[in-house]
């Protein structure tokens, strides 16, 4: 049976992976950023998992307005980084794990969560910024990524509620799984932030800092909150979040332990958020 051990939640940032493809880091700018990031790439390190199940979501590059699947998984074999119009970022390809994945699409269909199964696409910040905060500049990422999709770029986008109870959904077949894998489950995206309008460059800490708390202690208390206190309160991109509530929803019923809390602002138009939670057994 496979197990998931720990959930790792991060921002996504696009400019974080500029700053670290120009080797920027050790600027006074970004140099906080990184150094937020040492002890989660040291855990990482030390709790290496068979596989992660990578949930994040696409900006128009893998999927277009003529196509929005409300969730997406990547059944494929490998995965190439995004031409986001720089170029793709020049990162290792993502190997994906075709059998857990069909396993996981498998039976969270048949547990009634509609999910669209994708062979072929390329990913895009969403998901290289959050494997490059963790892993840092290695020649291959350090394990198979499960690419999870999830549109909360064209309305309408699901709530937290649903996000949450998918989480569970995945967590069940995780643990059907029969061979002894030893999975991490990331939720990314976030924390506030709002890229235009009169309210460009939104930062709402208290937010942030409360969703931090009630992630940890009362998940399924925060999985109520409607998208329109997202968008209200975190900024029109701070709806990212919900994402974190799938990872969340994919952890024990028991109270976890928190591996790891960083938080700062800013970072490009974003507060940065992350968060590791392990498993108790
Ligand atoms: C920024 C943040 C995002 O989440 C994104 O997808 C694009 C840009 C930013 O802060 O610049
Ligand atoms: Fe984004």
């Amino acid at each position: 049976m496979a197990r998931i051990c720990a959930s790792v939640y991060t921002s996504h940032v696009p400019a974080i992976g500029a700053a670290l493809d120009l080797g920027k880091m050790g600027e006074p700018y970004w140099q906080p950023v990184f150094a937020g990031y040492e002890l989660s790439r040291a855990w990482l390190a030390q709790h290496r998992p068979d596989v992660v199940f990578l949930v994040y979501n696409d900006h128009a590059s893998a999927f277009s307005l003529d196509v929005v699947p409300t969730f997406a998984i990547g059944t494929g074999a490998e995965f190439e980084p995004a031409d986001e119009g720089w170029g793709p970022r020049p990162v290792p390809k993502v190997i994906g794990h075709p059998a857990l994945a069909s396993h996981i699409a498998q039976s969270v269909i048949q547990d009634d969560f509609d999910l669209t199964i994708v062979n072929r696409m390329d990913v895009d910040h969403g998901l290289t910024v959050p494997l490059s905060l963790m892993c840092g500049q290695p020649k291959a990422w350090p394990c198979p990524v499960i690419p999870f999709a999830v549109n909360v770029v064209q309305y309408p986008v699901p709530s937290g509620r649903r996000c949450f109870q998918l989480g569970r959904a995945i967590r069940r077949a995780i643990e059907r799984y029969d061979e002894p894998l030893n999975v991490q489950v990331w939720g990314t995206g976030g924390m506030s932030h709002q890229l235009q309008g009169p309210r460009a460059g939104l930062i709402n800490q208290k937010f942030d800092k409360d969703f931090l708390d009630r992630l940890i202690a009362d998940p399924e208390g925060l999985a109520q909150m409607p998208h329109i206190e997202y968008v209200r309160e975190a900024g029109s991109e701070g709806i990212e979040l919900v994402m974190w509530l799938i990872a969340r929803g994919a952890m024990s019923d028991k109270p976890p332990r928190v591996a790891h809390r960083f938080y700062h602002v800013p970072a490009s138009n974003t507060a940065i958020g992350s968060l590791i939670l392990e498993n108790v057994p």
